[in-house]
């Protein structure tokens, strides 16, 4: 094929470059110029004569019932509960993650009961050999054998063979490894990952074949490349996890079709990847609750509550400088309560090393786990367990008050469900729930609540 004409536009003030430089001409910006193929019709509508759609428009109550998508369903729980109900003809996914999570495991594997539903497969795979992937689907429960998988990574070379074998749903691994002839840039600099993405949006929206697509995750959390291949997809997923543990997590970010509130938690096993049920149960499964620095915390995964142990410790420091180690919580977070400890409860920390551990490979990002953290750091500081039966929710502020959570009901049924009888929760606020609360207004409150 003709290499194409390409042009070098700048993010952002738009001026075109017809060589790449490192500054931009028009707005003096530095490493703003990306690659883009030229001659296309990406730009705004020039409305030349003569020029028809390609389909006239059409009124919204007269497409056919049997036009409006309806989903497949890989069988993979966790997933299709993800994505809102199956994967939607035509919509294009993004599936980023930290190397060596599990991403071509998970597609893998709904690839394989998407061919045992009848739902023919293309996994196109950039990044290993057919043998590779053969060892991998070895280990897998389901038996992937049907699935056709081609080594490319030309583009063009990709969704011509899609086409010619009637796939309807069609895998990319990875879009950083897939490149196109027309842009002279190397496969997985910006403007390759943003063409290849924009032409597998235009193939999924005209074929009608669902695209699931890989994205790599950088060391800053975006997936490589910009940050627009989110607005040109149709759903973007996160596939997470602390790489010393089992577990992963499914989050959505983006979905057209769907909610993004749902999260799907995994555990990775020699047989691949299987959801979890009862992820709560399962956290809390190797928990000796009668150890001091143990506290119990309802997160909110999605819509879903999810029970985790938080773990501190607090020895004395051997060195100059005490140590703070915070694994699945933010090491800023935890100064934050530590001080708000010592100013507002007189808790003495500052010559003692402190390690926070959050089973499981979960990890907090809302404040309602501050409160356990607290209960946690107190209870190893005085060594002295918290009660067993229960479970703490709360978001602590700099002045030691504790304040109240959104979904505390949820949580608490959740809570109770598992078998907690008791729960320490803010003093403000109104609760319906058949959980015996203790309400705590501060962090002294709390400190002297569980040194009693
Ligand atoms: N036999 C096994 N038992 C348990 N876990 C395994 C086994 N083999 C592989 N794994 C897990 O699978 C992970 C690799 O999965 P996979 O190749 O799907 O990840 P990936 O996200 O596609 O990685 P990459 O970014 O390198 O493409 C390993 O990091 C390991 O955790
Ligand atoms: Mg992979």
């Amino acid at each position: 094929m003709a290499k194409g004409h390409s042009v070098y536009r700048c993010t952002e003030c738009g001026a075109e470059h017809s060589k790449w430089a490192g500054k931009c001409d028009g707005c003096g910006a530095w490493n703003t110029l990306v690659e883009e193929a030229v001659g296309r019709t990406t730009g705004p509508a020039r409305g030349r004569k003569g020029v028809l759609p390609a389909s006239p428009p059409v009124r919204l109550s007269e497409i056919a019932a049997g036009r409006t998508p309806t989903r497949w369903r890989t069988g993979i729980a966790e997933l299709d509960f993800v994505v809102g109900g199956g994967i939607v003809p035509g919509s294009l996914i993004l599936i980023g993650g930290e190397p060596g999570i599990g991403k071509s495991t998970l597609l893998l594997q709904c690839a394989a009961r998407l061919e045992a539903a009848g739902v023919p497969v293309l996994y196109a795979a950039g990044e290993e050999s057919v043998e590779q992937i053969q060892l991998r689907a070895a280990r897998l429960t389901e038996d992937a054998g049907r699935v056709q998988v081609l080594p490319e990574v030309r583009l063009d070379a990709i969704t011509a063979q899609a086409s010619a074998s009637g796939t309807r749903v069609l895998i990319v691994d990875s879009i950083q490894t897939t490149y196109t002839d027309e842009l002279e840039g190397a496969p997985g600099n910006v403007g390759q990952v943003r063409e290849c993405a924009a032409r597998l949006m235009r193939f999924a929206k005209e074929t009608g074949t669902a695209v699931l697509l890989i994205g790599h995750v950088t060391r800053t959390g975006g997936i490589a490349g910009p940050k627009t291949l989110e607005h040109i997809v149709d759903t973007v997923l996160y596939f997470e996890g602390e790489s010393s543990s089992d577990f992963r997590i499914l989050r959505c970010v983006k979905n057209r079709f769907g909610s993004v509130d749902e999260v799907g938690i995994f555990q990775m096993t020699a047989s691949g990847l299987t959801p979890v049920a009862n992820p709560s149960q399962t956290f809390l499964a190797g928990r000796d609750s009668g150890i001091s620095g143990s506290a119990v915390t309802p997160l909110l995964e999605g819509s879903r509550p999810v029970l985790v142990e938080i773990q501190a410790l607090a020895a004395k420091s051997g060195f100059g400088t005490p140590q703070r180690v915070a694994t699945g919580l933010d090491h800023r977070r935890l100064a934050v309560l530590l001080a708000v400890l010592e100013r507002r409860a007189g808790l003495r920390f500052s010559d003692l090393d402190v390690f926070v551990n959050v089973t499981s490979g979960m990890r907090l990002v809302e404040p309602a786990s501050d409160l356990a953290v607290v209960a946690a750091l107190c209870s190893s500081l005085k060594d002295r367990a918290v009660p067993p039966d229960a479970v703490f929710l709360g978001e602590v502020g700099l002045g030691g008050e504790i304040r109240p959570v959104a979904a505390t009901e949820r949580r608490l049924s959740e809570a109770e469900r598992l078998g907690f009888r008791q729960a320490f929760v803010p003093a403000r606020g109104k609760l319906s729930t058949s959980i015996a609360t203790i309400p705590v207004a501060h962090v002294a409150d709390l400190a002297r609540r569980l040194a009693a």
